[in-house]
């Protein structure tokens, strides 16, 4: 199709539009199920979650439901096998997983029981028990009666499946951007804190609501007192990453300086304490470090009135790279190169976003819900890195989308999401116009989704 938009068409910054179809439709949803949850990689769950060998979970998503269960010791995606959740004899969900739970959970298993006949099957998924086999003739084959199994792979601290048995390796999917990623270290930060809210949006309409900048002038007015938000955004294939970016052309060369940047003012010293501590307070304490908020918070008396803003910068980054330090949290060593082209936060198809610190990341994840496309489960948590000790205990925690939750700035975001969903149904809604420099993030979703899903709602030229 001629008229479908490409990467090269994405890199040019074409303008383009998509049917909101894939935010509305039954149809759409239905299709989902069939062709993109089924055969795309998705994250589970952090390695953190399961340390001992016979800890398990389940992972669902739309109509699938998976079990992954650790059974042996390592990091390695040997050390764990996945499952789709259901009994091969008449289809009975091996673990019961009720409408409106968000995984469930438990450790010390040794087999899988079925509720129903009593079939029993051992941590490879081996059938190990049938009652009666005789009444079968005894023809009923080991291959017959095992569980499924499902592909597993490991990257940045977090466990992976692919229902898919030909997909491609995790690796080779994550590609340019897992690479990027690998020197952040996520693999050794540890949740801060995890919330999900079962919220009133298709699950892109909630992380599309957080993966452009291009937004914060206009919802999150507050922060313009703090720092500019212009960004640029850029498709890396499956996935795609956004930076800060300036308006002013002359500028152009030093652009991203991600999460750690000067705040606007005539001071750098006060500007950047003030936009980094406005951040963090915000943000349900996860957009940054306390460590980075109290060595920002020195600076006024560490550095003469005057310093430029890179200078600033550096200084923050040394004295708080100082103090992590001495209480046993190292950075890991982040060449330039990759700093500017790792920008500020990445966008991972189908429904990951990590917004990544040197030290801390806050991420973002949307799951469809049940079969209504109006309805998702939006999870978002924090990750950070802890002196060995003393990583916080922490669980997924069920919170009202409200501000008193999850933080003021998470608040305006769902004040605009659920109305989005609403209005995208509108007769005189015309079709999304995104802007192909700020929001390219979102364009390049839907023309993943366009690949996964046999062409249904790729993105096509807005101009003939
Ligand atoms: S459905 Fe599981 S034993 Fe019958
Ligand atoms: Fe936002």
């Amino acid at each position: 199709m001629p008229n479908v938009i490409t990467a090269e068409d994405m890199d040019a910054e074409v303008l383009a539009t998509y049917p909101t179809d894939a935010f509305l439709s039954r149809e759409y949803l239905e299709a989902e199920k069939r062709l993109l949850w089924p055969k795309v990689w998705q994250m589970v769950e952090r390695l953190e979650d399961l340390t001992e060998v016979g800890d398990w979970l389940t992972y669902n998503v739309a109509e699938e439901s998976v079990i992954v269960i650790r059974i042996a010791e390592g990091d390695g995606a040997e050390a764990f096998n996945a499952f789709h959740n259901v009994c091969p004899h008449r289809g009975r969900q091996l673990i019961s997983v009720p409408d409106g739970v968000h995984s469930v959970r438990g450790n010390g298993r040794k087999n899988f029981i079925c509720g129903f006949h009593g079939w029993t099957f051992n941590l490879e998924g081996e059938n190990t028990y049938i009652l009666d086999p005789q009444d079968w003739d005894d023809k009923l084959t080991p291959e017959m009666t095992c569980l499924s199994t499902i592909k597993l792979g490991i990257w940045g601290g977090y466990i992976y499946i692919n229902m898919d048995a030909d997909c491609e390796p995790l690796a080779k999917y994550m590609g340019r951007a897992g690479e990027i990623l690998d020197h952040f270290e996520l693999s050794k930060m540890r949740y801060k804190w995890r919330q999900w809210a079962v919220y009133p949006c298709n699950w892109k309409t909630a992380i599309e609501a957080f993966l452009e900048p291009y937004h914060v002038a206009g919802t999150h007015t507050q922060l313009l007192a703090y720092g500019n938000y212009y960004a640029l955004s850029k498709q890396y294939g499956w996935h795609s990453v956004s930076s800060y970016d300036t308006r002013d052309t002359e500028f152009k060369m030093n652009e991203s300086s991600g999460t750690t940047r000067a705040g606007v003012g005539d001071d750098p010293r006060r500007s950047t304490y003030e936009l980094i501590r406005e951040n963090y307070e915000t943000i349900n304490f996860a957009a940054s470090t306390e460590t980075l908020v109290n060595a920002a918070s020195r600076l006024v008396d560490e550095l003469p009135e005057g310093t430029p803003p890179a200078e600033v910068i550096a200084h923050w980054m040394k004295s708080a790279k100082v103090d992590d330090a001495a209480r046993g949290v190292v950075w890991p060593e982040i060449p330039g190169e990759i700093m500017a082209e790792a920008g500020l936060a990445w966008g991972l198809f189908p429904n990951q976003n990590i917004l990544h610190g040197v030290t801390f990341a806050l991420c973002y994840r949307v799951r469809p819900y049940g079969d209504d496309p109006n309805k998702c489960l939006f999870e978002s948590y924090a990750l950070e890195r802890f002196p060995d000790g003393e990583v916080p205990q922490s669980e997924w925690v069920h919170a009202e989308p409200t501000g008193e939750n999850w933080g003021s700035v998470l608040a305006q975001d769902f004040s605009n999401m659920e109305f989005v969903q609403k209005g995208m149904k509108s007769s005189g809604f015309r079709g999304p116009m995104p802007n192909p420099h700020q929001e390219q993030k979102v364009i390049n979703l839907h023309r993943n989704l366009g690949r996964m899903m046999e062409g249904r709602g790729a993105p096509t030229k807005l101009l003939p």
